[in-house]
Parts: structure tokens; sequence; C-alpha cells
């Protein structure tokens, strides 16, 4: 019996590959660019399974573009590129790859909280540009971040991970989130639940969001919400970049409503060379690499392709956002 074909949108780790290989006929796609949405809809077609990318748009269209697709297996713990509810429809399980970047994704959000506090990038940049002409008492000055408060918006595991980190620089941490999170945990990393999410902004010195990106959250984060921090706040985001306003954003941080802001994510992904957020100094922006350390990448396409495996022998997913489809 031939083996089932996958499509892999992208070259991923090689144990991964080996792995899905050989329970499949492989396509990986094997430019650095993604495949265009065009392209991507004819490699479906007679595929059963898809790994696919968070710059994979997979709708309804592409589903049924792919009568046979029995599983599709997102290399990533977000999934907002992929219409559920869709796949659900179609008795097509989803796969994600949870909790292996939480701690990873969790040490980034601490790298743009200290790099945009104290001005890291920027200092660098100084630096090599031969600007540092002596030590000046008020040069490249920045934000404490020892003692100050962090505002953890979206308590999941990656907002837990950065807690449990803000616990080593004596931080206050508040959270807000839908549901309490248990008292054990809350006492456990001395967490304090704001009623509201005005209240964590109004408190915040540090704001972290790590809430997914869905029609709740989209702009959660606009004008208004940041005319109410402090102007000495620093606004992180390590989730999806639509979660803020980026326009409200820019003129925060230029007119200095806000001190500044680390954003591992962007409205629109690569952000383009003309956006005008690149123009300031008090924004430190990456190309979205919070889970983008070799180990844990390597574990996320180990993950993916084992949904993969699962999904092509008709078992359950072992990570699936869509676990009802398995009930049917
Ligand atoms: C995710 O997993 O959703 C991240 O954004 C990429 O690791």
């Amino acid at each position: 019996m031939s083996k089932p074909k996958v499509f892999v949108s992208r070259i991923i780790a090689e144990k991964a590959l080996e792995n899905l290989s050989t329970v499949a006929n492989l396509e990986v796609w094997q430019d650095e660019l993604p495949p265009p949405y065009e392209v991507l809809i004819e490699k479906v077609r007679d595929v059963e399974g898809l790994l696919s990318l968070l710059t994979d748009r997979v709708d309804a269209t592409l589903m049924n573009a792919a009568p046979k697709l029995k599983v599709i297996s997102n290399l990533a713990v977000g999934y907002d590129n992929i219409d559920i509810p869709e796949a659900t429809k179609r008795g097509i399980p989803v796969g994600n790859t949870p909790e292996v970047l939480t701690e990873t994704t969790a040490d980034l959000a601490f790298a743009l909280i200290m790099a945009a506090a104290r001005r890291i990038v920027e200092a660098d940049i100084f630096t090599r540009k031969g600007l540092w002409k002596t030590w000046g008492p008020g040069l490249m000055m920045g934000q404490d971040i020892h003692h100050a408060t962090l505002g953890i918006i979206g308590l999941g595991r990656i907002g837990k991970e950065i807690a449990q980190r803000a616990r080593g620089f004596d931080m206050k941490v508040i959270y807000y989130s839908r549901t309490q999170a248990p008292a054990e945990i809350e006492k456990e990393l001395g967490l304090t639940r704001a009623s509201t999410l005005d209240e964590l902004l109004v408190k915040a010195d540090f704001i972290s969001i790590n809430v997914p990106l869905n029609e709740n959250t989209r702009y959660l984060i606009g004008e208004r919400e940041l005319d109410i921090m402090k102007s000495t706040a620093v606004l992180v985001n390590t989730s999806r970049g639509p979660v803020v306003n980026q326009k409200a954003l820019y003129d925060a941080l230029k007119s200095g409503k806000i001190f500044a802001a680390g954003l591992d994510v962007t409205e629109v992904e690569p952000i383009p060379s003309n956006d005008p957020l690149l123009t300031l100094d008090n924004v430190v922006i990456l190309p979205h690499i919070g889970s983008g350390s070799i180990a844990t990448r390597e574990k996320m396409a180990l993950m993916a392709a084992d949904n993969i495996i699962a999904g092509l022998r008709g078992e359950s997913l072992p990570n699936c956002v869509n676990p009802e489809v398995h009930k049917k």
C-alpha cells in the first residue's frame, strides 16, 4: 500500500522529517519564504496531511481543495491562521505545539522587558555609532525593573512563566484574565488579580500581553488603553501583533505617552520597512522569535510530526485544538 502524502510548508528539524517519512510521502517546501496561498492550495490537492506554519492561511477554500485531508498540524501554539470551525465541520483534527515553547517564549518576553526598560538596543547602536563621548549621569537612563509592578494580560502557560521570572526581580505581579487562577497558583507566584483590564493598565509599570488572537482580543490595546497607562509604562507583546493597534502605539510612543515598547510580533509580519514604528528609538522590534531556541524549535517540530502521524492513523492527536472531532 502506498504511503499517504503529506505537505510540509517549510524545512523543519531533520529528525521530525525523518519520523514523518517513515509513515508518509513527504513534499517539503524548500524556500525561505512561505508558499504563496495559491501555491499552497495546489500543494494540498491530494494530501492527507498538512504541516503548516503560522504564515500559512488555512481556510475553507483551502480545505475544499483538499478532499483527502485528514489532519492539519500547525508548528506553533497559536492557530489563528487556521479556520478551526471549518476544520471541525469537516472532521479534520488540528494539532498545535503547546508547552514545549512556554519557557522559551517567557524568556524572550523578559528579554524584551529588560531591553525596552533599559534601552539596551538603543544604547548598543549609540555605542557602535561612536556617539559615546563620556560617562554621563543622564546618559541613556531607563526604568527600573526590580520592585516594579508587572501586569500580565492573559494568565496562560506563558503568562505564568513570565510571572515566575518576575519573582527573581522582586516585582509585584498583577494579572488580568477572564478566569481567576486557583488560589494556590496565586499564592505560589505571588499574583493579584486585577478586577478589570483598566485597573491593570493604570497600575502596571510593565505590561505583558499573553492572550491568543481572536475576535475578543483584536485591538485589545488601542488609543484609550494606551492613554490610561503610566507615562513610564513599558508594553511588551509576545503574542500576536493585531492584539495591539499599532498606529495608536506609534502615537503613544512618539508623544511620550508611554515610555517604551518591546514587540516580538507586529500587526503585519514582516513589518514593512517604511512602517513609522521603525523610526522610533523607544521600541525594540524582533522578527517573531519568541520560541526560537534551537532546542525548542526541534521539540516543536517533533510534536508537530507526532500530530500528523497520529492523524494519518486516525488516532487522537497528542495535542489537538478541536478534540471534539475525535468524538464524532
Ligand atoms: C506560536 O507558537 O504561536 C508562536 O508565535 C511561534 O512559536
